[in-house]
């Protein structure tokens, strides 16, 4: 497991809540495969499905948020949806050498030292904000 549950920041939208629990499930998965890939208990096939299932995660994760910020104005805007394109962008190369290199290593060292702690750190601090904001506006459950 890449990153537990437990560990993970809770924000004051429940709808990003349910996004974020979601994407955990989904990253863990793919770095399941990735460890169960470099063992040879799967295909490459299974890592690129989830990988594939990862990033459509991720971009709809994004614009979920960046929709809402929009209607509703949030004031730093312009920067939460900066870090998500800086992450896609970085996402993109990432995707680009897992086609071409088929390294697992470098799938693996990208996940644990780079996104795990993106994630978190950008829930804990830009989306706790911006959910406080929401909230103002936007009401679930
Ligand atoms: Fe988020
Ligand atoms: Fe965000």
């Amino acid at each position: 497991m890449l990153i537990r549950k437990e560990d993970f920041p809770q924000v004051a939208l429940s709808d990003m809540n349910n996004i974020h629990s979601t994407e955990i499930d989904i990253l863990n998965s793919l770095y399941e495969a990735i460890l169960n890939y470099m063992e040879g208990k799967v295909d490459i096939e299974t890592v690129d499905r989830l990988f594939d299932d990862f990033l459509n995660d991720v971009k709809e994760h994004f614009s979920f948020e960046q929709n809402l910020m929009e209607k509703y104005g949030f004031f730093a805007y312009p920067m939460h949806r900066g870090e998500h394109d800086r992450v896609l962008y970085e996402l993109n190369s990432i995707e680009k050498l897992w086609k071409e290199k088929r390294n697992p290593e470098t799938l693996k060292d990208y996940l644990e030292n780079q996104f795990a702690p993106w994630i978190i750190n950008h829930v804990q601090t830009m989306d706790t904000v911006t959910a406080m904001f929401l909230s103002n506006f936007v009401h679930t459950e």
